[in-house]
């Protein structure tokens, strides 16, 4: 099976080439090869095989640039994901596109399902949700779609990163306390892009590792496994803010789990708790910088 990996430099892309399953073929175009913001680039890149998948894990992630870049914001993750959606339809070739948990409001306190309403806060999520969108009607029942939340991995930019350098940098931190979501390993998200490919999977999904955390919880525990690896020497204080004391272009989701049922019951895939990701993501980086 041939697959096109679209995005393969960033955090999941890097995670989906590391883990590719050997009976795979997987092809890349990485970005400025590819860029999603020239139709011609995409429909090069898209021709030049005769692929039986497209993974598409690019996108304009800066959520707070994207309050003052929304034509660039909608060009990639909007207007370029309608057009692969198209060349997918054209070419007989199966999509797996990826988006996220900001399509929703994030006042609900009760985890979302894939057919909850969706309620975009930021032009990130706006852009990604128009995206989703896009893939739905021009594919219809063959769409497949993974919505994920909180991603991180030993390669790229990631708060669990920041988190580790500003630790080791500073004498304190403050850390926003009430926006809750789940911090999800890229590397366990690629596994199950690689299963769910196996197994045919289609539809809107949900996937992240299993709990949920504020971000002050999740740097609390940064510190903690990063201290028992080796990778910290101090302890610091980690002091818990409002959302309101630390204001951002965009505005974020309070409160945005995935609800992953019925994703579980078709695939039987079980997600491992976050902690536990954590944990292994830092062995990892323990070995990086070693
Ligand atoms: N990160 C999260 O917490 C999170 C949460 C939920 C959902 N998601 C979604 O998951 C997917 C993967 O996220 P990620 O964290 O792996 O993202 P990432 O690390 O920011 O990587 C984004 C990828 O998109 C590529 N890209 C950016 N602009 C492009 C353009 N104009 N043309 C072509 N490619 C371009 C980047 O290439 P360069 O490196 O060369 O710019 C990179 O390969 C995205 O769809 C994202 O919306 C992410």
């Amino acid at each position: 099976m041939k697959v096109l990996l679209l995005g393969a430099t960033g955090q999941l892309g890097w995670e989906l080439t590391r883990t590719c399953p050997a009976d795979i073929e997987i092809h890349t175009c990485d970005h400025p090869k590819v860029d999603f913001t020239s139709t011609l680039s995409i429909r090069n890149c898209v021709n030049r095989d005769r692929f039986d998948y497209i993974i598409n894990a690019a996108g304009y992630t800066a959520v707070d640039k994207a309050e003052a870049e929304k034509g660039l914001a909608r060009q990639i993750n909007a207007e370029a994901v309608e057009l692969l959606a198209g060349l997918c339809k054209n070419n007989n070739i199966k999509l797996v596109h990826i988006s996220t948990d900001f399509v929703f409001k994030g006042t609900h306190y009760k985890p979302y399902l894939p057919d909850d309403i969706t309620e975009p806060q930021s032009v990130y999520g706006r852009t990604k949700l128009a995206g989703e969108k896009a893939v739905r009607r021009i594919l219809g029942k063959d769409a497949f779609i993974i919505r994920t939340a909180w991603l991180y991995s030993v390669h790229g930019h990631n708060f669990v990163k920041t988190m580790i350098r500003l630790m080791d940098e500073k004498d304190q931190l403050t850390v926003v306390d009430d926006q809750v979501g789940t911090p999800t390993w890229a590397k366990g998200l690629a596994n199950v892009i690689w299963a769910s490919i196996a197994t045919c999977q289609q539809g809107i999904n949900h996937w992240t590792d299993a709990g949920s955390a504020s971000w002050y919880d999740f740097a609390v525990a940064i510190q903690e496994e990063a201290l028992a690896l080796g990778l910290l020497s101090k302890e610091i204080p980690i002091i818990p803010i409002n959302t309101d004391d630390y204001p951002t272009p965009a505005k974020r989701p309070y409160y945005s789990i995935l609800d992953k049922r019925y994703f579980l019951k078709k695939t039987g895939i079980r997600p491992v708790h976050w902690r536990k990701q954590l944990r292994k993501m830092l062995k990892e980086l323990v070995g990086e910088i070693i």
